[in-house]
């Protein structure tokens, strides 16, 4: 597949659209659903088809489950034949980590590749490595393999989190779930995806208290159990994508059947910089101004900005009437979309983990690729505002994270075409 998308900018975007499934949240919750060996089957439903979910699929079945993925609903059942992934596939996608968690609640012995996924920075895996090895497991590491042996049941522990990884957390919940005794996460991170985990859990028979809290408590069971259904909650990360592109755009965009608090710190930024914000239970309506004033923004964890929606941001920062500074404390390093962005006539500059950008910039079309999933997003942003017409290659990072994010956009009114 190499397909690049053709923008040519100038269109408000209006009109209703729904946000998909949680990606973060269906990769966390495909690796869960694999954690019963007794026949039983568990059903994901409003899942994202988007290539990290089948390639999670992929490695369910390659470890011998039978797995089912169509209309949005998975249903995985059966008992792991295998517990070894190679480096070709786990390469492809951070949350093939969560196979760590998975197997070693029932094997002695397993080998797995390094994980992949984008290139946003130093991804080390120390933390999962840390909490493992506190519950029992010994890994014997080379270059490429992560090999770890248990061998005994693992055991439930308080382990303490230097940094309230996202994927740690949930790892670490997995194992603990099939753990002999009581396991308490400190310092755990709080985002709504982990909630949804936990959820997911405790429809399996998992007893879990503190979710979407620094401090999580998980009592392991030897009885975690299928025959239930489970619907992922909507993307917070595509609906903060949505509500930005309303606002750059100067559209009047209502996203419905999302989950507003998941984008609390986005929608007060919003709002701070002259939008008109209106929440509903499930639904958000943007009303832009014609003048977006300069920000300063920083990414934190959860509840705070998120990381992921930091090149949508600088978007939107080059539009504003002013010098804005955006600030990334999760991943310092994730500005690899700056180039291309200049290239589209930007004017900015990089300190440390901070971008400065000056505003009122008159964005032009030009031919640009996107390295990651939420910079190539950030291009298609750039793309919908510049004068002419943008083509956007690096779609492969797109359809890893964004279920026909250019359907919904056209359904809004872009000039999109695919190529
Ligand atoms: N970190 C460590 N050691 C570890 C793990 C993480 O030092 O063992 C550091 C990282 O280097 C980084 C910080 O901790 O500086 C945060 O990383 P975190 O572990 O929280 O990120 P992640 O769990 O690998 C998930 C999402 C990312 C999202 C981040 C932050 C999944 C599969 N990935 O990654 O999603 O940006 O949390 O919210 O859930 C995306 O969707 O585009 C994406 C990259």
């Amino acid at each position: 597949m190499n397909k690049k998308l053709i923008i040519t900018g100038g269109n408000k975007l209006c009109g209703d659209i729904i946000p998909s499934g949680s990606k973060n949240s269906a990769l966390a919750c495909i690796a869960a659903a694999s954690l019963p060996e007794d026949g039983s089957t568990v059903i994901l439903k409003n899942v994202p088809h988007i290539s990290d979910t089948v390639i999670m699929c992929q490695i369910v079945r390659m470890l011998g489950k039978q797995v089912s993925f169509c209309n949005n609903t998975i249903a995985i059942s059966g008992t792991f034949q295998n517990c070894t992934i190679p480096p070709a596939i786990t390469k492809q996608l951070r949350s093939s980590l969560y196979f760590l968690g998975v197997l070693l609640t029932c094997k002695q012995e397993i080998s797995c590749g390094f994980p992949g996924g984008d290139q946003i920075g130093t991804r080390p895996i120390d933390i999962h490595v840390d909490a493992l090895s506190n519950m029992g497991v010994h890994f014997h590491n080379t270059a490429d393999i992560i090999s770890a042996k248990a061998p005994h049941r693992l055991k439930g522990q308080s382990i303490y989190l230097k940094y309230p990884s996202v994927v740690a957390t949930c790892n670490i919940i997995i194992a603990a779930s099939k753990a002999d005794g009581k396991t308490i996460i400190i310092n755990a991170a709080r985002e709504p995806e982990i909630v949804d985990l936990c959820n997911l859990l405790t429809k399996m028979g998992i007893c879990i208290t503190g979710a979407g809290t620094e401090c999580i408590t998980i009592y392991g069971s030897n009885h975690i159990h299928g025959n239930i259904e489970h619907e992922i909650i909507p993307d917070r990360i595509e609906t903060g994508t949505l509500a930005i592109i309303s606002v750059l755009t100067r559209g009047n965009v209502t996203i419905r059947n999302c989950i507003p608090p998941h984008n609390i710190a986005l929608l007060s930024l919003l709002s701070s910089i002259g939008t008109e914000v209106t929440i509903e239970e499930e639904h958000i309506h943007l009303t832009p101004s014609d003048t977006l004033k300069p920000f300063q923004a920083s990414m934190t964890p959860y509840p705070g900005l998120a990381t992921d929606l930091q090149p949508l941001l600088a978007i939107l920062a080059t539009q504003a009437n002013g010098t804005s500074t955006i600030t990334d404390f999760v991943f310092p390093e994730r500005f690899q979309y700056m180039n291309e962005l200049q290239n589209m006539g930007a004017q900015m500059e990089k300190h440390l983990n901070s971008l400065i950008l000056f505003g009122n910039s008159k964005l032009k079309g030009n031919k640009v690729t996107g390295n990651d999933i939420r910079a190539v997003t950030a291009l298609i942003c750039a793309g919908l505002i510049a004068k002419g017409t943008t083509e956007i290659d690096g779609l492969y990072h797109l359809y890893r994270g964004y279920p026909d994010l250019e359907q919904k956009l056209m359904h809004l009114g872009a000039n999109i075409t695919i190529a």
